[in-house]
Order: C-alpha cells, then sequence, then structure tokens
C-alpha cells in the first residue's frame, strides 16, 4: 500500500466525520462516517452547501469561516440539536490546510452519550450535596418548630372554658371565659391560632420528610414485582385525588399497557411506589392544568406501560396533559424546584424520584416533554 492510500484509509476509516469545504462552504470531500450522519446521499454531496448536508451546522456558517480567514482552528464544544425529537450534542472542529488554500476541514463528533453522562453525574452531585445541607437544615428548623406546635396546643387549651384549671384562674380574676371565647370567635383569634398550627404541621411534614430521605442506609432489596407495584399505586393514587375532591380524575382515562412476562426486579417495594404515586399525582396535575385552558373536549389521558428491554425492565409513566418547557425539564429533578407554589407544589416530589430511582436503585429515570401536549418519564430499572 502506497502513501496515498495509506492516508485515504485511515481517514475513511475515522470514528469521526471529516468533511473538506471550499470558501463558500460547499463541500468537497466527506467521509464514509460523515455520509452517515448527513441528509443527502453520496451522488448530492459533493458542491452541496456543507449546512444542507449537515443541519447541526446551520447556526455555525460564520464560525467555520473564521477558522479560513484566520487560518486558525475554530472548536465549537458542544452544540445542541434536535432531530426527530431526539436531542444530540455535537463537538465541531473546524481547521484550515496547510497545504491547500481555499479549503477548511470540518469534523464533527457525536458526545450525546458523554453529555448525558455528565448531566446525570451532575443532577447526581447536587443531590448528594444538598442531602447533608437538608439534613442539617431540617434538624435545626425541627426545634423551634416542636416549640411552636407545642405552645399553640398549650395556648388553644388554656382558653377552653370547661377546663377546671382554667376555670379557677378565671374566677380569681372574676373573668367570665364564656364571654373571652365570644371575643375570641368574632375576632377570628381562634381562626387564627388554628392556621399557625397547620401551618406549623405542613413545614414540620416537609422538614421529617427530608430528614427521612437523607438517611442513607438501612433498605434491603427484595424481587419486586412492578406491574402490581404500578396497579397499587394507581388505586392509591385515585383515592388520594378523591380524598381531595379533585374530581377531574373522574373524567381521566388510565390505559395500562403492563408486559405479561415482566421479570421481577430487586427493589425495594416502598420506594418504589412512592416514585409512582409522585408520577401520578404530577401527571394528574398537569392534566388538570391543561384542562382548565383548553375546551370541553379535552379528555386527559394517563398511560403505563412496562416493558424489558434486554436486562433492564423500563416503566414508562406518560400523560397528556400541559407539558414542560425546556427549562421547566432541565430543572424538574433539582430540590424545591417547583410551578405549583401557589397550589402547594413542594417540588419534592420529582427529587425524591430522581435520589430512588437513580442513587438507591441505580437505575435511570428520564423526561420527555413537550409543552401543551405531554410528559413522558422513562424509568429504567437494572436487575
Ligand atoms: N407530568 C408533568 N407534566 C408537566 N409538568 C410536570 C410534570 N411533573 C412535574 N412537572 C413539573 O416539574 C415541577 C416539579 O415537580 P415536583 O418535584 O413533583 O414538585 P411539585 O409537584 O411539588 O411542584 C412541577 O412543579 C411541574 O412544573
Ligand atoms: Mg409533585
Amino acid at each position: 500500500m502506497d502513501i496515498q492510500e495509506l492516508f485515504s484509509s485511515i481517514i475513511e476509516s475515522m470514528p469521526s466525520a471529516l468533511i473538506t469545504v471550499d470558501g463558500d462552504l460547499r463541500i468537497k470531500h466527506i467521509n464514509t462516517n460523515a455520509l452517515r450522519i448527513s441528509n443527502v446521499n453520496a451522488a448530492a454531496v459533493k458542491n452541496a452547501p456543507v449546512d444542507d448536508a449537515f443541519p447541526m451546522l446551520e447556526n455555525y456558517r460564520d464560525d467555520i469561516k473564521v477558522a479560513l480567514s484566520q487560518r486558525t482552528t475554530v472548536i465549537l464544544d458542544r452544540i445542541e440539536y434536535v432531530n426527530e425529537d431526539k436531542k444530540h450534542y455535537y463537538k465541531i472542529t473546524c481547521y484550515p490546510l496547510d497545504a491547500l488554500e481555499d479549503v477548511t476541514v470540518i469534523q464533527i463528533d457525536d458526545i450525546t452519550g458523554r453529555e448525558m453522562l455528565e448531566q446525570r453525574v451532575l443532577q447526581t452531585e447536587k443531590m448528594h450535596s444538598l442531602d447533608g445541607l437538608a439534613a442539617g437544615i431540617a434538624h435545626e428548623v425541627n426545634n423551634p418548630l416542636s416549640a411552636i406546635i407545642n405552645d399553640i396546643q398549650n395556648i388553644k387549651r388554656r382558653l377552653e372554658p370547661d377546663r377546671p384549671a382554667n376555670q379557677g384562674v378565671a374566677m380569681d380574676l372574676e373573668l367570665d371565659l364564656e364571654k373571652l371565647n365570644r371575643y375570641l370567635q368574632r375576632r377570628e383569634i381562634s381562626f387564627f391560632l388554628d392556621s399557625i398550627e397547620e401551618g406549623a404541621f405542613r413545614a414540620s411534614n416537609i422538614v421529617s420528610n427530608m430528614l427521612k430521605f437523607s438517611k442513607p442506609s438501612g433498605y434491603s432489596r427484595e424481587p419486586c414485582d412492578i406491574n402490581q407495584l404500578l396497579e397499587q399505586s394507581i388505586n392509591f393514587a385515585i383515592k388520594d385525588f378523591e380524598l381531595h375532591e379533585d374530581a377531574s380524575i373522574n373524567s381521566t382515562t388510565i390505559e395500562l399497557n403492563l408486559a405479561k412476562d415482566l421479570p421481577r426486579v430487586r427493589a425495594l417495594p416502598v420506594e418504589l411506589q412512592q416514585v409512582f404515586v409522585n408520577l401520578l399525582q404530577n401527571a394528574q396535575q398537569a392534566i388538570a392544568a391543561r384542562k382548565a385552558i383548553e375546551p370541553e373536549s379535552y379528555v386527559g389521558k394517563i398511560s403505563l406501560e412496562t416493558r424489558v428491554e434486554g436486562d433492564d425492565v423500563v416503566v414508562i409513566v406518560g400523560d397528556n396533559g400541559i407539558g414542560m418547557s425546556d427549562e421547566v425539564a432541565r430543572k424538574a429533578f433539582d430540590p424545591y424546584f417547583t410551578t405549583r407554589l401557589h397550589s402547594g407544589g413542594t417540588g419534592l416530589g420529582l427529587s425524591t424520584v430522581f435520589r430512588i430511582i437513580n442513587t438507591l436503585l441505580g437505575g435511570q429515570v428520564e423526561i420527555r416533554s413537550a409543552e401543551n401536549y405531554g410528559t413522558q418519564f422513562i424509568i429504567t430499572l437494572h436487575q
């Protein structure tokens, strides 16, 4: 093999996509990998504008031209491109050729896998550092909260007209307890006391949830029938909605698509149920939100699917609700991120889901969502 052939063969076999373009960014040569990811066929590729054949380069024509005009290497480290609903990440390197004045080489590397992994690691780290912080804060907040709850209960008891101890002191002071109580009612002081108590209980609940989920160990796995856990979770979620008198659950259809031969997965049944209930609650809330802005004809639908993929069990919880913007989807797993603050959201639902699936079970959870169209949570559990 002569040196020419050797070099051609190296270029052909390179895992990167390689393209050469002229000063007008028209394609001169491409290697096999470039052809594989291009939009045009081999016959039409020569002289085609490079961003017609490679649409991920569309917004970067000026950057590519800089490589030639400045005779320098231009690296676009991480460009995002959405193709058929799937997000890809590419690293683009452009450099001029020493020997040929009018030619730029463009190298395209698909870094989607690495990007995804990095995002997952980042999210896990964020959760870990928050865990410690959350546990610390929870402990600190717990004490004053208990004091508030205790004191409120004492105040309420000491205002009750039929307690002998209260009656004794009132008599000493010639105070009419009945009248005092009527005053408290009419000035709504009793109502304020109830509302302070309720608020403190709510805060205390949040805190104890935080503490519960920052405990690292004490979990033991057992073989779980995922289909059965899903069905139990649906029943639970429906009861919960009825309890909160949310009538929209009655008109929501629930579609089940459960694999019959699903193998059992070694997991944590209680925690998995918590995951499913959280996702079902979010789905129903997303449906209610879309219902509020759409005409009567809109029908909410939740769909649950299980299937086997290689050695993994995949669970998909989908809804045709309000959906998420890209920005919301990016932050959705963050602890305390919520868009439903006004309607009682805590932003702890999905961070708990992430914690259980990724950290405790070593699986993955991903979001696919489109605004005003719907959302899917895809959970992958390794056996
Ligand atoms: N199925 C869904 N459809 C649309 N948006 C969702 C869905 N699930 C979660 N979200 C978004 O993610 C945010 C965080 O969810 P979560 O952690 O459960 O907190 P919360 O439900 O308390 O707001 C929600 O406020 C909402 O904006
Ligand atoms: Mg939620």
